[in-house]
C-alpha cells in the first residue's frame, strides 16, 4: 500500500513562545545533556506577536520520521532533535509498561511527521530555536499522551528552550546532578503578574548572527576566566536579586540588573579568545540612548538587553512606551513612514519634545528596520481547531 494512504492514528497542533533572558545562560558543563554553568531567568514573550506552531501526526503508514520547518524538509537525524524524540518515546513506553490502558492507540511504534512554522521572520535573528524546541516537545507529548515535567526534555533540544515551556517569568535552575535530572525550568510568576510591563523588540539588522550561541559559548567556557567568575560569584547573587525585583514589581531594580547582566554577558564574549562581537554600532547607540533617557528623567524608566546578535530588547512600563518609541523613531528614522515601523500591540504616538531630541547623538537613518511591541505571555498552548493543523488528514504538509 502506498505511503500515506492508510491515514493518521494521532495528530496534535500546539504553539510555543519565544523567551528573552534577563539573567543570561552562557556556557555548558555538559554539552550533550545541555547542562549550564549557571542558572538563568527570562520573560516569556506573548505569542500574539512571536510564536512557533507545530503539528505532529503518527501513522502506521509512515515509513520514517520526517520534519518540515518553515516549508522546507530538514534533516531528522539532527542529534538534538533525536534526543527529544528519544526522550519522549522513552516516557511513552514507560507509561505503557506501567500499565496505562489508554495508550494502545497512541501509535508508540509509529513514525512521526513533524511540520513547524514561525509567525516571525527567521532572518530577523530572533531566537527561534527556543520556541521551536519547546513547541516540538509540547506537541510530541500531546501526541503520545504524556503528562509530565517536560522542560528537561526541551532543554536537550536547546538550553534556552526549557524556559519557553512556561509563561510569565521563568527561571532555569542549573542543577548539580550529573544526569541533569535537577536542571529544570520553573515559573517564578505567571504572565498576569506584572501587566504594566511592556517589551519592545528593536530589530536592528536582518543579517544572520556571525557565531551561533552553541559554538560561541563553547569557546567562552574554554577561554574566558571572566565567564568562570561570573558563573561562580556573580549570577547566584543576581538570581536572588532578580527574583525579588520581579516578585515586588520593582522596575528600577529589575531594569538595572537586566542591563548589567546583558553588559556582563557581552563582556564575557569580548573576554573569549578569539573575541566574539555580537553588538554593532546601532546596538551601542541604543545602549547610550537608554542611559541618556533615564538620566534625563533622573530615574530608570527603560532597560535594554541583547542576546547573541545586534537586536535590542527593551523593557519599560506602559506609561512610557509611546514616548520612548518616539525617541527611537527620532534617533533611528525609518525608511518609510507608512506605519509598518511598529508591529504588534498598538502604540499611541504623541510628538516628541525638543529637549528629548537633544539627548542622543546624530540620528542613524534606517538603523532599526522595525519594532515589535509586545508583553509577557503564556507558555505552550494546544490548538483545538482541526482546520489549523499544518498536516493534512493524509499526514503530509498542507
Ligand atoms: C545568549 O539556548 O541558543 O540567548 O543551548 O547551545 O542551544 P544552546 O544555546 P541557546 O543559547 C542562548 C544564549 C542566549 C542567552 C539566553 O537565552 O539565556
Amino acid at each position: 500500500m502506498p505511503e500515506g494512504s492508510m491515514g493518521i492514528s494521532n495528530i496534535a497542533t500546539c504553539t510555543a513562545p519565544v523567551n528573552i533572558a534577563v539573567i543570561k545562560y552562557w556556557g555548558k558543563r555538559n554539552e550533550e545533556l545541555i547542562l549550564p554553568i549557571n542558572s538563568s531567568l527570562s520573560v516569556t514573550l506573548h505569542q500574539d506577536q512571536l510564536k512557533t506552531t507545530t503539528t505532529i501526526a503518527t501513522s502506521r503508514s509512515f515509513q520514517e520520521d520526517r520534519i518540515w520547518l518553515n516549508g522546507k524538509e530538514e534533516d531528522i537525524n539532527h542529534p538534538r532533535l533525536q534526543s527529544c524524540l528519544r526522550e519522549i518515546r522513552r516516557l511513552a513506553r514507560k507509561r505503557r509498561s506501567d500499565g496505562d490502558p489508554g495508550l494502545d492507540s497512541t501509535g508508540l511504534s509509529h513514525k512521526v511527521h513533524i511540520c513547524s512554522v514561525n509567525n516571525f521572520p527567521t532572518a530577523a535573528g530572533l531566537a527561534s530555536s527556543a520556541a521551536g524546541f519547546a513547541c516540538l516537545v509540547h506537541t510530541l507529548a500531546r501526541v503520545f499522551g504524556i503528562e509530565a515535567e517536560l522542560s528537561a526534555i526541551a532543554r536537550q533540544g536547546s538550553g534556552s528552550a526549557c524556559r519557553s515551556m512556561y509563561g510569565g517569568f521563568v527561571q532555569w535552575i542549573m542543577g548539580h546532578q550529573d544526569d541533569g535530572k535537577d536542571s529544570l525550568a520553573q515559573q517564578v510568576e505567571p504572565e498576569t503578574h506584572w501587566p504594566e510591563l511592556r517589551i519592545l523588540v528593536l530589530v536592528a539588522s536582518a543579517e544572520r548572527k556571525p557565531i551561533g550561541s552553541t559554538s560561541g559559548m563553547h569557546t567562552s567556557v574554554e577561554t574566558s576566566c571572566l565567564l568562570k567568575h561570573r558563573a561562580e560569584a556573580v549570577v547566584p547573587v543576581r538570581m536572588d536579586g532578580m527574583i525579588e525585583a520581579v516578585q515586588r514589581k520593582d522596575f528600577p531594580a529589575f531594569a538595572e540588573l537586566t542591563m548589567k547582566d546583558s553588559n556582563q554577558f557581552h563582556a564575557t564574549c569580548l573576554d573569549t579568545y578569539p573575541p566574539i562581537f555580537y553588538l554593532n554600532n546601532v546596538s551601542h547607540q541604543i545602549i547610550n540612548l537608554v542611559h541618556q533617557y533615564n538620566n534625563y528623567y533622573g530615574e530608570t524608566r527603560v532597560a535594554y538587553t541583547f542576546d547573541a546578535g545586534p537586536n535590542a530588547v527593551i523593557f519599560t512600563l506602559q506609561e512610557h512606551v509611546s514616548e520612548f518609541i518616539q525617541v527611537v523613531r527620532h534617533f533611528f528614522p525609518p525608511e518609510t513612514n507608512d506605519g509598518q515601523f511598529i508591529k504588534g500591540l498598538p502604540v499611541n504616538c504623541a510628538p516628541l519634545s525638543e529637549e528629548l531630541k537633544q539627548i542622543g547623538l546624530e540620528p542613524i537613518p534606517k538603523g532599526i528596520s522595525y519594532i515589535i511591541s509586545t508583553k509577557a505571555g503564556p507558555g505552550p498552548c494546544v490548538v483545538d481547531d482541526p482546520t489549523q493543523h499544518l498536516l493534512g488528514t493524509d499526514g503530509w504538509p498542507k
